[in-house]
């Protein structure tokens, strides 16, 4: 069974998407975390991120693999770790201009389906159900309320906890402006643009919690199943 979960930044995607294949005993498909590789990389390598041609052949060339066996999945680009570096605000600030290019989409769809090949798997990301998947048993649509989805992310990156109203208000304003802006280009590129598929099931999880929304995924998955 393949069950694709995408929506926009903070909705709960990953969260969600981690419960899920972890209940299941399914494989997790990340493909945001690829387009994060490919923009860390880039950047890192020194390549102009506005020389399309550059940035596709570095996709093309790279290696991205998923390292299960520890207890937090980590991601390798030709064998080096990334996995913190394709989760600071600044890699959050490229990603979507190197996701829009169709050269790194059409670099990245092979290795997404293969991932696949005949497993179980939950996979989450902004085309899952449109493209990567279209033929998926269950597809969701996940979004929440902006703010919400700022709030959720700030919070994120203060495991420690809630940092002082200041700095919080702060950091939600720049997280908010962020957001939106990789939420624009995400929705209008040419390619894969970041929708529903028609036949995706729409949750707003603005007011939920995350046992509510994933209970409610459980028991859209079962109904598939039993179909
Ligand atoms: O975790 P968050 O929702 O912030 O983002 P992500 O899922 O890690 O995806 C990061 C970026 O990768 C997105 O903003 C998109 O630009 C791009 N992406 C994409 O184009 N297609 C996907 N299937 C997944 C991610």
């Amino acid at each position: 069974m393949i069950i694709a979960i995408d929506g926009p930044a903070g909705s709960g995607k990953s969260t969600i998407a981690n419960i899920l294949a972890s209940r299941f005993g399914y494989n997790k498909l990340d493909s945001g975390a690829m387009y994060r590789t490919v923009a860390f990389i880039c950047a890192d390598d020194g390549i102009d991120l506005n020389d399309e041609d550059a940035v596709v052949r570095r996709a093309d060339a790279l290696d991205i693999a998923f390292d299960t066996t520890g207890p937090r999945a980590r991601v390798l680009a030709d064998g080096r770790d990334v996995t913190d570096d394709i989760r600071t605000p600044a890699t959050d600030r490229i990603v979507s201009a190197v996701s829009a290019y169709p050269g790194v989409r059409s670099a990245l769809l092979p290795c997404q389906r293969a991932f696949a090949n005949g497993r179980d798997v939950v996979a989450e990301g902004r085309d899952i159900g449109t493209v990567v998947f279209p033929d998926a048993d269950l597809k969701v649509f996940l979004t929440a309320d902006p703010r919400e989805r700022a709030r959720r992310r700030v919070l994120q990156r203060h495991p420690e906890g809630a940092p002082d109203a200041t700095t919080m208000e702060r950091e939600l304003t720049q997280t908010l402006a962020d957001l939106e802006r990789r939420d624009e280009i995400d929705a209008h590129r040419a390619v894969a643009p970041l929708r529903a598929a028609d036949d995706a099931v729409s949750i707003d999880s603005t007011a939920h919690t995350i046992d509510e929304i994933v209970d409610r995924i459980v028991e859209l998955a079962n109904e598939r199943r039993a179909q």
